[in-house]
């Protein structure tokens, strides 16, 4: 590789560590986050500045081929959280707890966890309200970082009825902000969203001193998070609204990936054809 070959700060860029990703509250300093699930996406996300890369539960959709996350299991995780851990470089490495892995009780959470942090996790994502909340003590006082997932949370697909938009009403809207605030006291150090509307996002951003990451949860958030197969629109079927194609406009992986960490950075996305209202 030749010197103009080198991607943008690459040599320069500090490990992500989480007091990084703590401090990381100012517009001007978004959280960049991609799903990713084997040793060459991990090297060209760290590359190209990716600063999480989440061996995401959505593997069971993207890679196994599965209706939804339920199948997929802590082996299967652990599986690609040990390849991504050989490539990741200085981007950090969250990994998914699958359905079932975590639900019945804390002790039953921590014994998966270490097994994902065994493998090279540096946090784990739990997808639930404040039920959560004695997990996320157990797991955070013993160690191990935590990411909260509200919102839409693809592990109760079937009780929420589908794919659908979360926090619409007063009453839910309240309902996501108490549980936020439950799980950050508990400990939680990333609180994560999925298909909400913009305007609670900005409430729940305003309301808590941890990061907040959205999918589908508009502009005023910390950090953005996408499926990496949704951003070069190799997922089947139709594209959910608040994924962009990031290949289509850039001509090669590495340029979509590296427009992604711009359009983050920038503000640029997500525009409002990917946010969602009241
Ligand atoms: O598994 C996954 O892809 C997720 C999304 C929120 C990115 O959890």
């Amino acid at each position: 590789m030749s010197i103009s070959d080198t991607p943008p700060d690459s040599h320069i860029r500090k490990a992500v560590t989480i007091n990084d990703l703590r401090s990381r509250r100012s517009s001007l300093d978004r959280i960049t986050m991609l799903t990713c699930y084997d040793a060459s996406f991990a090297s060209l996300m760290n590359d190209c500045g990716v600063d999480i890369l989440l061996v995401g539960d959505s593997l069971g959709m993207v890679l196994q081929g599965h209706e939804s996350t339920l199948p997929v299991t802590v082996e299967d995780i652990a599986y690609h959280t040990r390849c991504v851990a050989r490539r990741k470089g200085k981007s950090w490495l969250m990994a998914d707890m699958p359905f079932g892995s975590y639900q019945e009780s804390p002790a039953q959470a921590y014994r998966n966890a270490a097994t994902l942090m065994a493998a090279g996790a540096q946090m784990v994502k739990l997808e639930g309200g404040a039920w959560l909340a004695s997990t996320v003590r157990f797991l955070t006082e013993r160690g191990i970082p935590v990411c909260a997932h509200l919102g839409l949370t693809p592990q109760s697909v079937h009780s929420l009825g589908g794919y659908r938009v979360q926090g619409r009403d007063h009453k839910a809207a309240e309902q996501l902000l108490a549980d936020a605030r439950t799980l950050e006291s508990a400990g939680a150090d990333i609180i994560l969203v999925e298909l909400i509307p913009s305007s609670l996002g900005k409430r729940l951003t305003e309301t808590l001193t941890v990061p907040t990451i959205g999918i589908g949860a508009g502009p005023h958030m910390t950090g953005q998070v996408l499926v990496l197969h949704d951003i070069l629109d190799v997922t089947p079927g139709k594209r959910a609204r608040f994924a962009k194609n990031f290949l289509e406009e850039s001509g090669s992986i590495r340029g979509a990936l590296e427009r992604f960490v711009r359009e983050v950075k920038s503000g640029a996305y997500p525009a409002p054809e990917h946010s969602f209202s009241e």
